[in-house]
């Protein structure tokens, strides 16, 4: 042996010493050499800590220690019954997911004809209830091991990590306040995608059904927007929020997935507008001559002209509303203008072949398609 691996031997035994004393120390009473089946296995000195604990399982808190392991010859020598997750679901029935690769039964058809819902299963849900849950007794709530953001965002931290980030331009703070990932998920299985506990919309429109007050403004009530309203963006109709928003944080305002400006003027860029562009044709507002577009006087473009200007372009959100509004093309009554807010408005009146704008920004102004209205 050469003198440092003699060393480290000497240093191995020595913490093998101590490493007993300390459990020795530790386990001042003696584990019974033969036990009663049935008998209370916690007292004070015997397995105290599941008592402590603010919620203590069902089984664990009547003593019945053996519905889940299993006496041998009376002897202080358990194994389990059943591994997780089958030993909680011979109790937890209702959650006896198929395993990864295992197909399910499916469950008897409710109405003649209906179509069975896909369930989506969580994958540590499948293979280990142990992963989230304490098998005795825990502080948090359905036995959790830990706070429920801490529990999911061990394995989630993106999701976490965009709602917290410093970096982020809008949060959303329900996924780490009040019932945190739960308002929008459940942990288990769900029939909708995501783990979601409805429709997407349903989804948003749980807390979205009022105004809601945040860092000093008021965020508009969408519910009351989308169904009061004559004319609804179609993506909206089709009761879809996720194309245009993130559910967790943004870099971008409103929880936007793509660029958008928020301001009453841009200078224009296809980019700035890539959440509109992502489904709209871009020729509406980058050719000046043009009939790729309605908004046009003969076929001069009346996109370009507003939106085609640098610095002072007019950007969409100041004509078109993002949800819903009681025009055709969601044309806006009146949009906040300057640092007071003034509802500047509108005034638009359509014709068979254009319209015309009594706005607050000119004096009133027509378009006509097929009989170019003249300008100088
Ligand atoms: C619902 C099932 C269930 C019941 C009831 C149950 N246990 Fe357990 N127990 C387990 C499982 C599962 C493990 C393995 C834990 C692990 O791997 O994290 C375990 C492990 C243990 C361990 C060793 C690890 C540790 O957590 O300290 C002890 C000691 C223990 N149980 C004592 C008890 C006693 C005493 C009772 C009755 C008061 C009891 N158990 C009732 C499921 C159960
Ligand atoms: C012997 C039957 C039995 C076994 C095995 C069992 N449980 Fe339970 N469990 C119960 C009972 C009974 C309750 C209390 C039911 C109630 O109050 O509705 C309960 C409650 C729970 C709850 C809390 C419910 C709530 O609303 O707070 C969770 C979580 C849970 N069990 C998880 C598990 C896990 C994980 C396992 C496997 C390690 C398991 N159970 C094994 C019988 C069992
Ligand atoms: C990914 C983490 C996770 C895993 C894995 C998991 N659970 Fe849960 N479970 C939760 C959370 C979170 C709740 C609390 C739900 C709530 O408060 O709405 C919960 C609640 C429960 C409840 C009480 C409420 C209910 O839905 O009936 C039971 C019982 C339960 N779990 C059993 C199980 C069993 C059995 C397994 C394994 C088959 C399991 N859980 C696996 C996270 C998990
Ligand atoms: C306000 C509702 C809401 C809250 C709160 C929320 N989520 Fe989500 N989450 C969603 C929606 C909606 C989706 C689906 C996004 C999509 O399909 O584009 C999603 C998707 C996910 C996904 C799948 C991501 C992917 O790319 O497939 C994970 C993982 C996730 N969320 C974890 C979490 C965790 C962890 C928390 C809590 C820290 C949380 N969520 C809180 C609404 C929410
Ligand atoms: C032990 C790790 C682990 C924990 C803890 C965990 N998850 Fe997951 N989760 C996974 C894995 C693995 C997947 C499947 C692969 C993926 O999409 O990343 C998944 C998928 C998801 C998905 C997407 C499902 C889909 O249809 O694509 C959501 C949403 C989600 N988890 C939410 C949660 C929530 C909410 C919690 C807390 C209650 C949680 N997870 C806790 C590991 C975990
Ligand atoms: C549990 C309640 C809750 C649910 C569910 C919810 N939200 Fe929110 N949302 C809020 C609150 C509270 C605010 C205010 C800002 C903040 O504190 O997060 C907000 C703000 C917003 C904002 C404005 C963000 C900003 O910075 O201007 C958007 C956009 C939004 N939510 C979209 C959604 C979408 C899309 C969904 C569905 C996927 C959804 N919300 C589901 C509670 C919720
Ligand atoms: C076509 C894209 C699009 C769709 C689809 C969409 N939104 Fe929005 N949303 C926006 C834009 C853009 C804004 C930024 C505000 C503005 O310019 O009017 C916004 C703003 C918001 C706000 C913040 C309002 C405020 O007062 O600050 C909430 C909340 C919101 N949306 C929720 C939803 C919900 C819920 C859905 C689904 C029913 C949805 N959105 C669907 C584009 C969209
Ligand atoms: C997820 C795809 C999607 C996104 C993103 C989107 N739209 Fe739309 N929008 C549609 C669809 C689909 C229609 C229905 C008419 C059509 O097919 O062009 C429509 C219709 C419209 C109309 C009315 C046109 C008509 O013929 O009724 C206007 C105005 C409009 N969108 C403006 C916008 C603006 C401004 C943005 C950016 C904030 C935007 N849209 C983002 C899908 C989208
Ligand atoms: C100055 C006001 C104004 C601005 C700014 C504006 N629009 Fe329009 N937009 C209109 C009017 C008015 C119509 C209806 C034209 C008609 O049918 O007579 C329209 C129609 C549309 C349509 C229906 C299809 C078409 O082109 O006829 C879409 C889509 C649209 N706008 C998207 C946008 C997008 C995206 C932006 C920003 C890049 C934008 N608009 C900026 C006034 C405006």
């Amino acid at each position: 042996m050469t003198t440092a691996a003699r060393r480290a031997a000497y240093v191995l035994t020595f913490a093998l010493f101590a490493l007993l004393a300390l459990q020795g120390a530790a386990r001042a009473v003696e584990a019974p050499k033969d036990l009663v089946p049935k008998a209370s296995c916690t007292s004070t000195t015997c397995h105290p800590g599941f008592a402590k604990k603010k919620h203590v399982h069902g089984p664990v808190s009547v003593g019945e220690c053996d519905s889940c392991h299993v006496w041998k010859n009376n002897k202080h020598s358990f194994t389990l019954a059943e591994k997780s997750p089958k030993l909680c679901v011979g109790c937890h029935d209702d959650m006896d997911f198929p395993k990864k690769g295992e197909k399910k039964k499916e469950p008897a058809k409710k109405e003649a004809g209906a179509k069975p819902a896909k369930l989506f299963v969580h994958e540590p849900v499948a293979e280990d209830c142990l992963t989230c849950h304490d098998a005795h007794a825990s502080d948090y709530k359905a036995h959790l091991i830990s706070s429920v953001v801490e529990l999911c965002g061990t394995c989630h931290d993106e999701e976490l990590d965009k709602a917290k980030s410093k970096t982020a331009v809008s949060r959303h703070t329900a996924v780490f306040e009040g019932k945190a990932c739960l308002s929008c998920h459940k942990p288990h299985s769900s029939k909708f995608a995501k783990l979601l506990p409805a429709a997407p919309m349903d989804t948003c429109l749980k807390c979205h059904d009022k105004p809601l007050e945040a860092g000093g403004r008021t965020i508009a009530n969408l519910k009351e927007e989308i169904t009061t309203h004559k004319v609804v963006h179609a993506p909206v109709q089709d009761k879809e929020c996720l194309p245009c928003h993130t559910p967790h944080g943004s870099k971008l305002p409103s929880l936007l997935t793509a660029t958008y400006p928020e301001t009453f003027y841009a200078p224009f860029g296809v980019k700035a507008y890539a959440l509109c562009f992502s489904c709209h044709d871009d020729a509406l507002a980058t050719k000046e001559q043009t009939k790729d577009t309605e908004f046009r006087n003969g076929e001069r473009n009346l996109h370009y002209v507003h939106v085609h200007k640098d610095p002072k372009g007019r950007t969409c959100r100041d004509c078109h509303a993002a949800h819903a509004s009681d025009q055709s093309f969601q044309l806006r009554a009146s949009v906040p203008f300057g640092r007071i807010g003034w509802k500047l408005p509108i005034g638009y009146t359509r014709t068979a072949s254009g319209g015309t704008c009594n706005s607050g920004c000119h004096a009133p102004k027509t378009y006509d398609r097929k009989n170019p209205v003249k300008y100088e």
